[in-house]
């Protein structure tokens, strides 16, 4: 006899723990299956997000700046530091830490919200008027029927073809992660978000990084003044980025990886490292789910096919985050968890894919929301165009911090703004009053009139709106 729920979601990340939540808090009797395991062979749940992604990439962002600055700011503010060392065992302990307390946090709201939570895998076995039969395969076998399911079982690291992650050399993100010791030399494939974020890690704790790009831009989805601006400062840093190279064949050696490739001007390479993180983007995870038991349909990328609202080909089966289309972010998939619930309870939840924020965990930050200036051209919008920079700023300059700027987008005629883009510090923080701001249809002058706390950086943003109507106050 099958244990019966309103609701049983498939996968415990983001999109997934979200989503339980909010069924329960709507009334529902809920199921949450999660296979990941913790080295002890326990649960973990947060998925990608909190075991290999946005958590412990940023704890060893926030260890890997504070040795940099150690390193190389502290002198300007009168702190002398001699010696100063990084205990990567230490740094990684941390970093497991704040994983940890991730995943305990989510089995305590499980708790608090009445989830009934199942570890390991769940799969389709059969669709009949009651719902849906879904297996658990655990320490123990579960059979549960579910009237409602939600599939969030996310997305795998893409390997390079003829590569595959050994997770000693050839690194995913997962590997990225637990690197033991300062590698002398690591190559990096993919100058994407994981790309730039992990190699700004080993970098900063001394590492010679190359990252060889297929694309002839740099951080192609970016407005260009911002990639423009973060690609000088990378390089300044040390990061050497080579864009339009392909790689060829990887071979290894006593020593470590031998990778062959041609460079923008089509001429033979060999990139020499001790090891290499493949960041070439992610694919749907739907493997061992038994979408063929009952035919939910797959793109030919392997994405659940879903539409607007994240219903799929099946009734009463939804999906949602990175299984699905869509940018691969954590609150993109907790957004589409929320109004999935929604919609089950029959209210309109929704997502509004215009005012999803994107950020670049480096230094300095790259955030953004709505359209670049090269999308507006390339659709012929009419617009207006200001930015102010952070070195007119008093707070970035108390900081430390003057890199970037902030760039408004406004329509032409009516002021509506159509995008922020910043480079520069806090620049994830600073990026959710431009999110408000387009939830509301703000125009450029709502922003530049409203009150902004002195000194903050926060003022360059009412600036980069001044500057629309081209009446910094700054600069
Ligand atoms: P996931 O988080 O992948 O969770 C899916 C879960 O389902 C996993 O626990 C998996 O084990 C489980 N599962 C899969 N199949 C089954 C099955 N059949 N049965 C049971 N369980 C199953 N995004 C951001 O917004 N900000 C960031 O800073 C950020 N940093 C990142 C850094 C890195 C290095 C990486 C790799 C990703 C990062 N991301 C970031 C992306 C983010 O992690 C994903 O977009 C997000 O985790 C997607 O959530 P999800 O719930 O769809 O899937
Ligand atoms: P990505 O899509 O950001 O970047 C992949 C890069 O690899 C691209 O620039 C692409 O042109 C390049 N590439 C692809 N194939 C190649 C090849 N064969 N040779 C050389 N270059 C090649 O993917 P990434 O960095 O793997 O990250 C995956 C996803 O995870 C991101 O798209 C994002 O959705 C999510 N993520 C989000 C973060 C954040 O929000 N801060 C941080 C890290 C990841």
């Amino acid at each position: 006899m099958s244990k019966q729920f309103d609701v049983i979601v498939i996968g415990g990340g983001p999109g997934g723990y979200i989503a339980a939540i909010r069924a329960a808090q709507l009334g529902f009797n809920v199921a949450c299956i999660d296979e990941w395991k913790n080295s002890k062979g326990g649960p973990a749940l947060g998925g990608t997000c909190t075991n290999v992604g946005c958590i412990p990439s940023k704890a060893l962002l926030q260890s890997s700046e504070h040795f940099d600055h150690a390193n190389h700011h502290f002198a300007e503010h009168g702190i002398s530091a001699s010696n100063v060392s990084m205990d990567v065992g230490k740094m990684l302990a941390r970093k497991d830490m704040v994983v940890k307390q991730n995943n305990d946090g989510i089995q305590y709201l499980f708790k608090k919200n009445k989830i009934t939570f199942f570890h390991g895998r769940g799969a389709f076995v059969s669709a009949g008027a009651d719902g849906y039969v879904i297996n658990v395969a655990g320490a123990t076998e579960e059979s549960l029927l579910g009237k409602h399911i939600i599939v969030a079982t996310g997305s795998n690291a893409r390997a390079l073809p003829g590569a595959h992650f050994d997770e000693e050399r050839i690194l995913s993100n997962d590997g990225a992660l637990r690197v033991g010791a300062v590698p002398k030399k690591l190559g990096l494939i993919g100058s994407g978000v994981i790309g730039l974020e992990m190699g700004s890690v080993w970098r900063r704790l001394g590492s010679d990084v190359t990252i060889l790009e297929g694309l002839p831009t740099f951080l192609g989805a970016v407005d260009e003044q911002v990639a423009k601006e973060a690609f000088k400062a990378f390089t300044k840093q040390g990061l050497k980025i080579e864009l339009g190279v392909k790689v060829g064949e990887i071979t290894s050696n006593k020593k470590g990886l031998s990778i062959a490739y041609t460079n923008a001007k089509g001429e033979a390479q060999t990139l020499d490292v001790d090891k290499l993180i493949v960041s070439i983007g992610r694919v749907p995870n739907t493997i061992g789910l038994g979408a063929e038991a009952v035919g939910m349909k797959l793109d030919e990328r392997g994405a659940i096919v879903v539409d607007d609202d994240c219903k799929t080909s099946l009734p009463n089966v939804w999906a949602i985050g990175d299984v699905v289309r869509g940018p691969m972010l954590a609150h993109k998939a907790e957004e589409e968890g929320v109004a999935v619930a929604e919609r089950i309870a029959g209210q309109h939840g929704h997502v509004n894919f215009n005012t999803v924020p994107w950020v670049i965990y480096t230094s300095p930050e790259i955030a953004w929301v709505g359209q670049t200036e090269q999308q507006l051209k390339a659709s012929g919008r009419a617009y207006k165009a200001g930015s102010f920079p952070f070195l007119a700023n008093g707070r970035a300059r108390a900081l430390g911090d003057t890199t970037g700027f902030v760039k408004f987008l406004a329509d032409a005629t009516t002021d509506e703004i159509l995008g922020v883009h910043i480079v520069g510090p806090q620049a994830s923080e600073l990026i959710s009053e431009a999110v408000v701001a387009m939830e509301f249809k703000a125009s450029a002058e709502d922003i530049a009139r409203i009150c902004h706390a002195h000194p903050s950086l926060s003022e360059a943003t009412k600036e980069a709106a001044l500057a629309v109507d081209k009446r910094t106050l700054n600069f």
